[in-house]
């Protein structure tokens, strides 16, 4: 049986409905009230899912009991809003994620804890593409936050013998993607004529399909213990886009020649690059970045391009830079 936390989000719902797809009993875990939880429409119906409407910051040994895999997605995931919120959101990336551990520890009978990564935590590379050794470098409250999160897995793992793996990504894309997300914004406003706002424009990006980073936590999942516990995995599409690129990718794909209009850089942005060596995950984990990036775009648009037709006129609430 597998715990998903963050169960009701874009990543979390997606891989739900992936294990149960495959037989596994799924306890989805999120703070959204459940009539909210739109994205788990499907997975309510099904009999091997259950939903538990609670934080992890409270989650109790009871609840993890049982569960031989806990997959933690739960989190602040915005970066806007971390700049905004840094208390609160490394109460929720740090905190919530020792809260996780405790409750696995005392629990005891799990043999793989996967947790969600983030690109954030490596804002000034060192080298390129960014493997699996490469320091983590976060250069935003985001990526702190992860960093904290991922470096506080290694350390249960290290003093209790947590079985700890961690899963990281860049921006992850795709139909039911967050729309605070800066691609799903110029989607939206290309699709409709209106320009699209770039920060900054020469930093990059390594853009994934949902697809294929739910491929690479299921086949983590299913994985042989020795060959995933203690280790960490980059699943990225191992393309480098900078952000103006991909705001004229955005454009062409909406098919418009609305204006670009360029403001400053989010703080600590300026000089961002990233890119993932999959390496480590195509030969542990059989992962293979099948949906480049314009192909993960154009499937995006379309789904965007689905939300304007059955909701014309809604607005976006414009989300101030910091
Ligand atoms: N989407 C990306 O581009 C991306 C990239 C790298 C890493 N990540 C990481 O992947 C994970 C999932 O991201 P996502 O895009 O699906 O985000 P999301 O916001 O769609 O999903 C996160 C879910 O966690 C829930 N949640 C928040 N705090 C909680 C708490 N205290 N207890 C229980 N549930 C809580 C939210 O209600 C939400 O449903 C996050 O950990 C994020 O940091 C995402």
């Amino acid at each position: 049986m597998v715990m998903v936390t963050g169960a009701a989000g874009f990543g979390g719902s997606r891989l739900a409905e992936a294990l149960l797809d495959l037989g596994h009993s799924v306890t989805g875990l999120d703070v959204l009230a459940p009539n909210h939880a739109e994205a788990l429409r499907r997975q309510f119906a099904h009999p091997n899912f259950r939903y538990v409407w609670k934080s992890v910051q409270d989650i109790q040994p009871a609840d993890i009991a049982g569960h031989s895999v806990v997959a933690h997605l739960a989190a602040q995931p915005d970066t806007p809003m971390a700049f905004e919120s840094p208390r609160y959101t490394v109460m929720q990336n740090v905190a919530g994620t020792v809260e996780l551990l405790e409750a696995v520890r005392h629990a005891g009978g799990v043999s793989k804890v996967l947790f969600a990564g983030s690109g954030n935590e490596l804002g000034r590379p060192r080298y390129l593409p960014m493997d699996e050794d490469h320091p983590l470098t976060p250069h935003n409250p985001y990526g702190f936050s992860k960093a904290a999160g991922e470096l506080a897995m290694w350390a249960w793992h290290r003093a209790y013998d947590i079985p700890s793996v961690v899963l990281s990504t860049g921006v992850v894309i795709g139909p039911g993607m967050r729309r605070e997300v800066f691609i799903f914004k110029w989607l939206w406003n290309a699709l409709q004529g209106r320009p699209i706002v770039v920060e900054g424009g020469r930093q990059t990006r390594d853009v994934t399909f949902i697809d294929d980073v739910v491929e690479a936590w299921v086949n983590a999942i299913q994985a042989p213990v020795d060959d995933v516990v203690g280790q960490k995995f980059y699943v990225g599409c191992g393309e480098e886009i900078t952000v103006e690129d991909l705001a004229v990718m955005c454009r062409d794909t909406a098919g418009t020649s609305v204006p670009i209009e360029y403001v400053d850089y989010r703080p600590g942005e300026e000089g961002q690059r990233e890119v993932f060596s999959t390496r480590k995950a195509r030969q542990v984990l059989g992962y293979s970045a099948s949906v480049p990036a314009a192909e993960a775009v154009r499937l995006t648009a379309e789904w965007v391009r689905t939300l304007i037709e059955a909701r014309p006129g809604e607005v976006q609430p414009p989300v101030p830079p910091p």
